[in-house]
């Protein structure tokens, strides 16, 4: 009798709507698998311009998707697309988009200001039940959820999704210490729904993935910066001696190099890390100074020629 009563007081909301408010490289995934496990989805962002950028990202994407699914049959595949597709409406306005949302996942631009504001504006607009969450990759989570009412802050979360979002398996979900367990735990079955491994963390600089990955990333720098090895050795010997996919600065390259510099930079900062861990690397402000950005730019450690 104990056990029926405990298992009904803990009712699982399960959760149908999702609004992704951002539609760039990120918010675009996280709309692509979410539709395509048959949640429905409303995709936000400030202009039509950029829904429209955030349309193409998912188009290009799930045509591979398919394809992979169907490799022989096109009909199929058309099929597939459709039906996903089906379930992403767009809109500019993200007050009206938070009122049916069982969930609310932000990727928008990488600023404490500005993502405090939309969760204020949103709190003040969506039902009492949604789940807030944030994808940011170095804010606090908790700073963030600040800006929402106590409430809200028992149901905020980070829900940390990795580039490519159709591609990488795991989403890391980010723990304040107000978070509601009952609320982990409806965000954990929505990301095995999407297809991802979800992994829990506290909300501490970097959760685990980026805590681990941006200081080797930046000791990599360093050997460059005391000429104690070249890029293309350092990658392979990363790739080859340590079984890493990507070496540590192609993958530096892929990520944006600005970004590194904005993670590092805002760490040393705020603290809870480490201060030797990000301390500040020549090679990596003189490629920023000069505009080399990485992959996104044609230039970063490496050249990446326009085909
Ligand atoms: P992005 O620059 O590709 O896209 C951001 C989008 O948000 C743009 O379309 C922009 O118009 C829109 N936006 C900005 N302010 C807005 C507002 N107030 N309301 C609605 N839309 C707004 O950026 P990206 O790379 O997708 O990153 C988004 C978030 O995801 C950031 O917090 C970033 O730290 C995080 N993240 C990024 C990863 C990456 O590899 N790029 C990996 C994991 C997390």
């Amino acid at each position: 009798a104990v056990r029926a009563f405990a298992t009904s007081t803990i009712q699982q909301k399960e959760i149908k709507n999702v609004t992704v408010i951002g539609a760039g490289l990120m918010g675009a995934g996280i709309a692509q698998v979410a539709a395509q496990a048959q949640l429905k989805v409303t995709l936000v962002d400030t202009t039509e311009k950029a829904l429209e950028n955030g349309q193409n990202i998912i188009g290009t994407s799930i045509k591979r998707v398919a394809k992979k699914l169907n490799p022989d049959d096109q009909a199929k595949q058309q099929e597939y697309i459709d039906n996903a597709l089906n379930n992403i409406s767009t809109t500019v306005d993200s007050k009206a988009a938070a009122k049916d949302a069982d969930l609310i996942v932000e990727a928008i631009v990488e600023n404490i200001k500005v993502k405090q504001q939309l969760f204020k504006d949103l709190d003040a607009a969506a039902p009492e039940h949604t789940i807030f969450a944030s994808n940011t990759s170095s804010l606090s989570v908790t700073e963030i959820a600040s800006a929402t009412s106590e409430a809200r802050q028992k149901q905020f979360a980070g829900l940390h999704f990795f580039n490519p979002v159709p591609a990488m398996k795991l989403v890391e979900i980010v723990r304040t210490d107000k978070l509601q367990e009952q609320v982990f735990e409806d965000l954990a079955q929505m990301s095995k729904k999407i297809g991802k491994s979800p992994v829990s963390c506290k909300d501490t600089p970097g959760f685990i993935v980026n805590r681990l990955l941006v200081p080797y990333m930046l000791e990599a720098f360093r050997i460059l910066d005391r000429g104690e090895a070249s890029p293309q050795d350092v990658d392979t010997a990363m790739k080859l001696g340590a079984g890493m996919p990507m070496g540590p600065i192609e993958l530096a390259d892929f990520v944006g190099l600005d970004t590194m510099k904005f993670i590092a930079d805002g760490w040393r900062e705020t603290g809870g890390i480490e201060p030797s861990l990000v301390t500040p690397v020549k090679v990596l402000d003189e490629l920023v100074a000069e505009g080399r950005l990485g992959r996104k730019s044609g230039k970063g450690f490496y050249d990446y020629p326009k085909k």
